[in-house]
């Protein structure tokens, strides 16, 4: 039914490096999709580029003292290099402050307001006295009236989802200055979401093929009852506002920022000489528009954003939006200011794209938040990368020129397990298309990895090194058969490891035009002439991965002790040392006898959970040797569950049992506390149980 596909990927804000949960959230897993319809040989058109508007750029701006304009052409073009340099293909990559992107949202309001999609309202708004400016949603922080999470942003709380408005919010802060925000009159434009309701609904209801976590998001702000958003703000940086009598006031980033979409649509046709080209994308019916985003941009793509596209009208709407959880990082949040983010430029110091794009393909957050940690990194890559494809590629390569002359050898009277082997080439393939196809692509990776797990239990079955002399028929089929597998998996694995399947097409003469559909069990030519290379995959040394955990560490202690405040998204790139903050006076003093009844012992942490309806606490099971404790501890907001098991602590063993949240706790944990409020375990090797006097 679909003739062409429409890709576009979240355009990042220009105001900061891109980092793994980017690339996790929507551009790999955007990529992976591209590259995988493109070997299908579909018309697909793979759309992206720097959001340049909006308070987070300006802020930036200021924090350096340059221009807002420095700050996006050194962010845009920094990150569209670093792109590339992932092998993320973008058929254009454009920018918000182009003039074509100007123009192309100043018409899209003009058309909007002139259909009479606004409303003009005058309202009271938070206003920063101190910054003497208007505070956009995403700049004002307080509690949610409905959760209680206390770091709720103006626009929604990202805890329970809810979508706000920043006068909803209790004790609301500015996020710039820290200041408590005073209601200031000023008129804008809304967007009469709340009159769109029944038709947005309508539209949702015909999606049923979107993902649980993103129906689930629509449906609770659709549950909630849409409301007007205004689409225009008072600031200085961004689209103006083309009406008159609108001097000093631009349209909202999340208003002008998807319009993008369609502005780098146009620079990309204009770019190809076909100024008409644009289109055909965006407004023939049979093209399938899909935006890949992370969770954070559901709401804006999946309503807001088709709302605009039906009150303009002649667009097609999102088919699909495979929006992403989270990416966590070492089991805790990713964080840009509080250091805790590794930079795709400074991992390609070290390593190559392509095993990156594996272990992230292979840990996608597609249902739920999931986990990088260095310490996977490399085991995927040494036992998966390696060991397995590399391997098997090598084993099979190296045996073809020991015994075979380096050509591929003929096929003769096929055992029943080499006819199977062959089979199941086919079979991956399609079970591997159904994947990709249905947005599964960690699934799909990993079946793809399975076909050279195959290969290897093939390989090691039949036993060629003993057929070489006793059978050599068999010997020859074995070699045969591997080697289709090889040239199987470099058109099956391209969409991941795109740099290493391309080395691996040149390894057995096979042309990079080759499609999916030519996937077949006799890809490899018998006779051809295989070429000796190097192992596709060295292994990562542990070494390597120590340092990048010392980064890590390093980086973020240093970006604590700032104690950095900008509510920026992205950006915060001060690495500055911390000042030296005082440490409390020391308590009065107490007498020895009662310091030794104080009974301390070495434990540790065998399990950990969070408390219902405990924002603060922490249920630990703690291992004393010679019994196990249940300990409530007030670390919830530092240290994540799922990183505590194995973590030794010191235990007060003979505090007085207390009841917290309805459960029993006995002990203590003790914490070091840092100037910046950092919690730390106090750590010993001691054996559980030993007691510490
Ligand atoms: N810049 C936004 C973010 O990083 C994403 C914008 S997506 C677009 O969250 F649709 F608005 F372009
Ligand atoms: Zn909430």
């Amino acid at each position: 039914m679909f003739q062409r596909t429409l890709i576009t990927s979240a355009l990042p804000y220009a105001n900061g490096p891109i980092h793994l949960g980017h690339l996790a959230g929507a551009y790999l897993p955007a990529d992976l999709y591209t590259r995988f319809l493109r070997l299908n040989h579909e018309d697909v058109l793979h759309i992206c580029g720097s959001d340049e508007h909006g308070v987070p750029i300006t802020i930036a701006a200021e924090k350096e003292g340059v221009s807002p304009q420095e700050i996006v052409d050194r962010y845009h073009e920094m990150n569209r290099s670093v792109f590339e340099q992932f092998g993320i293909q973008f058929d254009y990559y454009g920018r918000t402050s182009s003039a074509t992107h100007l123009k192309t949202s100043a018409d899209f309001f003009t058309t909007l307001y002139e259909k009479g999609a606004f409303v003009e309202k005058t309202e009271e708004q938070l206003f920063d006295e101190k910054a003497g400016m208007f505070l956009p949603d995403r700049y004002v922080k307080g509690t949610c009236p409905k959760c209680g999470y206390e770091e709720a942003y103006g626009d929604q709380c990202e805890k329970c989802g809810t979508a706000l408005s920043p006068a909803e919010l209790i004790n609301p802060v500015s996020t710039i200055t820290g200041n408590q925000p005073v209601l200031k009159s000023t008129s804008h434009w809304y967007i009469q979401l709340g009159e769109m309701q029944e038709q947005i609904e309508a539209w949702i209801g015909t999606r049923e093929h979107w993902k649980p976590n993103v129906t689930g998001q629509v449906k609770s702000w659709l549950d909630a009852g849409l409301t007007d958003r205004a689409v225009t703000r008072d600031l200085t940086w961004g689209v103006p506002v083309p009406l008159e009598g609108a001097e000093g006031k631009v349209l909202y980033v999340w208003f002008d920022a998807p319009i993008g979409y369609i502005s780098a649509t146009r620079e990309w046709a204009d770019a190809k000489g076909e100024p008409e080209a644009w289109k055909t994308y965006w407004q023939d019916k049979d093209t399938r528009l899909i935006h890949f985003i992370g969770k954070d941009n559901i709401v804006f793509h999946c309503i807001m954003f088709p709302a605009m596209l039906m009150e303009h009208g002649g667009y097609v709407l999102p088919d699909m939006v495979p929006a992403n959880e989270f990416l966590n990082l070492e089991g805790q949040k990713l964080s840009t200011s509080r250091g805790w983010a590794v930079w795709l430029q400074e991992y390609l110091d070290n390593f190559d794209a392509d095993l990156l794009r594996y272990v992230l393909g292979t840990t996608l957050p597609e249902t739920k938040d999931s986990d990088f940690s260095w310490n996977d990194f490399q085991s995927r890559v040494n036992n998966e990368l390696a060991d397995i494809l590399g391997n098997f590629v090598f084993r099979t390569t190296s045996f073809t020129h020991r015994f075979f002359d380096g050509k591929v050898p003929e096929l003769h009277n096929p055992s029943e397990l080499d006819k199977e082997t062959l089979k199941s080439i086919g079979q991956h393939a399609q079970k591997i298309a159904e994947r990709y196809r249905s947005f599964r692509f960690r699934d799909a990776i990993t079946e793809t990895m399975n076909l050279a797990r195959t290969g290897n239990r093939y390989f090691t079955e039949t036993e060629p090194w003993k057929t070489r002399k006793e059978n050599p028929e068999a010997c020859a089929n074995t070699i045969h058969v591997c080697s289709q597998i090889c040239a199987a998996l470099s058109i099956m694995m391209d969409p991941v490891l795109p740099g290493a399947m391309k080395n691996l097409r040149e390894q057995f003469d096979l042309a990079d035009s080759l499609a999916w559909q030519d996937i077949s069990d006799h890809l490899a030519v018998p006779g051809t002439k295989i070429q000796e290379r190097d192992i596709l995959f060295q292994k990562v040394e542990d070494e390597l991965v120590e340092k990048e955990m010392q980064k890590l560490t390093e980086r973020s202690r240093k970006a604590q002790g700032h104690g950095s405040q900008g509510a920026t998204k992205e950006g915060d790139e001060s690495h500055d040392e911390g000042s030296v903050t005082k440490q409390p006076p020391v308590r009065e003093n107490t007498d020895f006898d009662t310091f030794m009844k104080v009974d301390l012992r070495a434990g540790k942490i065998t399990h950990a959970e969070p408390v219902k309806k405990s924002k603060k606490l922490l249920k630990l099971t703690v291992d004393l040797g010679f019994e196990t404790r249940t300990i409530l501890s007030g670390i919830a907001g530092h240290v994540s569950a799922e990183s505590l098991p194995g973590q030794s602590v010191c235990v007060v063993a003979n505090l007085a049992p207390r009841m917290m949240m309805g459960i029993e706790s006995n002990g203590m944990v003790l914490m070091a506390e840092e100037p910046d409020g950092t919690l730390r375990f106090v750590e010993t090797e001691a054996a559980p149980g030993s007691p510490i006097t």
